[in-house]
């Protein structure tokens, strides 16, 4: 069956007290709202619609980013769930299908759970939970025949008030159902708002069923404070390091690893002590990164060793039995088959050829101030220790740059590049000069007393 989403992402969440819209803050360093598209996408939409109202340029920015199909509507001014959702309506207009609507600032509802939504056989299906704390939610009134309405907390009597079941906030109906009962919403309630879930007394009274489907609470926990933020962030960490263990990832202590949302382990890597992962990363089986590395935006192919203390940035390719030392950083360069760059290297903007050697405290001087500039290394190459590559420059295969060279002119395949000072010896002058040194620390230290 057809289903399209809506995303409801244009309250500020005045709470999180930020200046950046609410489902733009970082969880597992991605945005709130790429989990819930991530979610939804993972159930194959035919459409889906994100609501967007403070910061939307913002929002659209990192909607495009996450889920380039999906379209943006504005709601101006936030008149409550059941406007936004009036909102986003006009863009279905023609489907015929399921429509789901979820929050932007609930990360962990799982693809399942959404599929179990659709699959539910009822006119109106919402996803409910037994609330260990009710607190504010909206509450979920039953009967034999179902669900009967929900009443938000600020409506209800004592009496609603003691019911744990509560509303998740995500709904699914079919398209023309939910228009039709979106439309005939009205805002007579305590907060002066156009509710979403209206919609289910509205339902029974025409005659419609209304189900609950019921998920576990953790998976439908909204971000509103920085607090509840950073309590997502460890259970989105606890999920990752589980998930990656599952997979046969071997992680040293698993508490000290940081996962992003799309990091990408195989089977049988192995992963040391305190590694962060930043977006797009993926790692191929049996790779191993040590202790102390910092990755984004980077791929390691099998049997490539990472580390201790490496910094990966973006663009940064590493092809098979590629090794990459301590106190190395890597940014847009691809390192061709078992290259090795053991120590104190910079990296950037460059291509190295299968084989090569990188020595200790090399670097490219890719940028010149304005513009950056590329490096081309051959195959086979033998980069000296301390060798300065002013880019753009090419060294090409079998070619060796002696150590302390400044490369500032294409090395040709197969020769030896020298680019330093040649060396003087001076015969018997070290005891002269360490002789006159503590003479003139004498003098210095006479004229003081
Ligand atoms: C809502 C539900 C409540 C449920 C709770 C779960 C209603 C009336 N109440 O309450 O039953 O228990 O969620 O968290 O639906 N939004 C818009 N436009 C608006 C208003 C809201 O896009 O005009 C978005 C918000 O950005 C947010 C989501 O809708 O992502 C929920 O809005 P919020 O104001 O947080 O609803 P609650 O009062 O928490
Ligand atoms: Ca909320």
């Amino acid at each position: 069956m057809a289903v399209a989403v809506i995303v409801l992402a244009a309250g500020q969440g005045t709470r999180m007290n930020s200046d950046l819209p609410k489902v733009l803050h970082h969880l597992g360093a991605a945005p709130l709202i790429a989990h819930a598209l991530a979610a939804a996408t993972a159930i194959e939409p035919a459409r889906v619609v994100v609501v967007a109202g403070h910061e939307a340029e913002e929002v659209r920015q990192a909607v495009a980013l996450f889920c380039p199909e999906a379209e943006v509507v504005i709601q101006a001014e936030q008149l409550g769930t059941g406007h936004a959702v009036a909102t986003a309506l006009p863009r279905l207009d023609g489907f015929e299908g399921r429509v789901l609507v979820l929050y932007g600032d609930t990360p962990f509802i799982r693809a399942e759970t959404l599929r179990d939504m659709v699959a539910a056989r009822a006119d109106v299906v919402v996803l409910g939970f037994e609330a260990a704390e009710p607190g504010r939610y909206g509450r979920l009134v039953t009967s034999r025949a179902g669900l009967e309405r929900i009443v938000e907390f600020k409506d209800a009597t004592p009496e609603e008030r003691a019911i744990t079941l509560c509303n998740s906030g995500v709904i699914c109906a079919d398209a023309a159902v939910l228009a039709r009962l979106v439309a005939g919403l009205t805002n007579a309630n305590a907060a002066g708002e156009y509710y979403l879930t209206d919609i289910i007394a509205a339902a029974r009274a025409e005659g419609l069923s209304a189900a609950v489907v019921t998920c576990a609470e953790a998976e439908t926990m909204g971000i509103n404070t920085r607090a509840e933020l950073a309590r997502a962030e460890a259970l989105f960490q606890a999920r990752a390091r589980a998930e990656a263990l599952d997979n046969g990832v071997t992680l040293t202590a698993p508490d000290t690893v940081f996962f992003a949302l799309d990091t990408w382990i195989g089977r049988d890597a192995v992963i040391g002590p305190n590694v962060v992962f930043g977006p797009g990363v993926t790692i191929e089986s049996g790779a191993e990164v040590r202790a102390f590395c910092h990755l984004e935006g980077c791929h390691i192919s099998r049997g490539a060793t990472v580390g201790p203390f490496a910094r990966l940035r973006p663009g940064a390719e590493l092809a098979e039995d590629v090794h990459v030392g301590n106190f190395v950083e890597i940014k847009n360069s691809i390192l061709d088959e078992g290259v090795k760059v053991g120590h104190l290297t910079y990296l950037g903007d460059a291509h190295v050829g299968e084989r090569t050697n990188i020595g200790a405290g090399t670097v490219t001087c890719n940028y010149d101030g304005v513009m950056k500039h590329h490096t081309e290394i051959g195959a086979d190459a033998f980069i000296g220790s301390d060798t300065m590559l002013v880019a753009p420059v090419r060294v090409g295969a079998g070619a060796l740059t002696g150590s302390g060279s400044v490369i500032t002119a294409d090395v040709p395949a197969g020769a030896v590049a020298l680019g330093r000072a040649r060396q003087e010896n001076k015969p018997g002058l070290a005891a002269k000069l360490m002789e006159r040194l503590r003479a003139e620390k004498a003098r210095r230290a006479g004229g003081k007393a």
